[in-house]
């Protein structure tokens, strides 16, 4: 049986990750030290056999014991209001954390890939963004933190597999949403969809034009899978390139959960990217991959998964407590 370590694995993506290993036959290690992860999402596969929760900080050494074959490092905040509440964490888990998983990958002689992700392009000067785009990001602008972290993740993960030979892969993900977002994490769904749940009207920030593209979970996890096992070293963006402005994106919200909430406008966070369209022609060409969900169909299943939430987390308006971590 394979062994696959995924690091960031109580988190949304990490735990859909598990999830498809799990059901693949592979032996899965999630690890996670939970500061925006939630073990209810990993809880259904605590019975098995062939699954392990290790709690641990990434940014720490990192020990498993015996073989392993496949790392996935998904450890990292991941929405603007975690990063900006944790930028000294989300910089080590980037830099500290990645170093301390590719040391794992040549100990174990593992293959390993990192995730890394559309804002490495920044607020892109290229549309749609191409692998080859070097990228627009403001390294001291606040979410630089997060930008620059990924930046260096794919530098060293370069320099491991360039120097030492290790096996990489890299995968740049763009927006990608489905059931265990978490409900006030800040991120653009979930913040609709609470707020449309709880009969709020919905916040478009900015004048609303600018664009981002939406990958459902399955889909992004499928491209995922078939770049840890092709033989590609290069960053691949995996994405939907099916694009929509944030206003028409609400209104379909506001069609979606049959509410009559009015669209309110705020201003536009600093450095938040006008736009955003994965080009996938590589994905396309090398994984022959594209995303096969629609918007209509990924948005209702991710809507039935927030209608189940409890109704005291629809009204928890408490951003995660983060008091117990490590500030420096
Ligand atoms: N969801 C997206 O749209 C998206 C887009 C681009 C990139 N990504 C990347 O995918 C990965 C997962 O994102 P997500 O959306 O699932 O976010 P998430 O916050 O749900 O998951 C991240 C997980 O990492 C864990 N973690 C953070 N720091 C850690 C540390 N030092 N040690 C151990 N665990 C730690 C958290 O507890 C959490 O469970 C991240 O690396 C993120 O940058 C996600």
């Amino acid at each position: 049986m394979k062994k696959i370590l995924i690091t960031g694995g109580a988190g949304f993506l990490g735990s859909h990750l598990c999830d498809r290993f799990i059901k693949e036959g592979y032996h899965v290690i999630a690890m996670d030290n939970l500061i925006t992860g939630d073990l209810k999402n990993l809880e259904h596969l605590f019975p098995l056999e062939n699954f392990e929760f290790y709690n641990h900080d990434v940014t720490k050494f990192v020990h498993v014991p015996g073989d392993l074959d496949y790392i996935l490092h998904f450890a990292s905040p991941a929405s603007p209001i975690d990063y900006l509440k944790i930028p000294i964490q989300t910089l080590k888990v980037g830099a500290m954390g990645t170093h301390n998983l590719l040391g794992l990958a040549k100990e174990k002689q593992a293959r390993i890939l990192i995730a890394s992700t559309s804002e490495i392009y920044g607020d892109p000067l290229v549309h749609p963004q191409t692998e080859a785009y070097y990228g627009n990001v403001n390294t001291i602008g606040p979410r630089g933190v997060y930008d620059e972290a990924k930046r260096f993740m794919e530098s060293i993960t370069m320099a491991y597999h360039r120097f030492h030979g290790v096996d990489t892969r890299i995968v740049r993900i763009f927006n990608t949403y489905g059931p265990r977002m978490r409900l006030n994490d800040g991120r653009v769904i979930p913040a609709f969809i609470g707020q449309a749940l709880r009969g709020e009207d919905l916040t478009v920030f900015g004048t609303g034009n600018q664009t981002r593209s939406f990958c459902y979970v399955d889909d992004e996890v499928e491209g995922i899978y078939r770049l840890l096992l092709s033989d590609y070293a290069l960053p691949i963006n995996i994405g939907n390139p099916n694009e929509i402005t944030i206003k028409d994106f609400a209104e379909e919200i506001i069609k979606l959960t049959g509410t009559d909430q009015k669209i309110i406008l705020k201003p536009l966070p600093q450095d938040d990217p006008l736009q955003r369209q994965p080009d996938i022609s590589k994905a396309r060409e090398i994984l022959n991959w594209e995303p096969k969900v629609s918007r209509a169909d990924g948005m209702a299943k991710t809507y039935a998964y927030f209608k189940t939430l409890p109704k005291d987390e629809l009204y928890k308006r408490d951003h995660k407590d983060f008091s117990n971590y490590n500030k420096d």
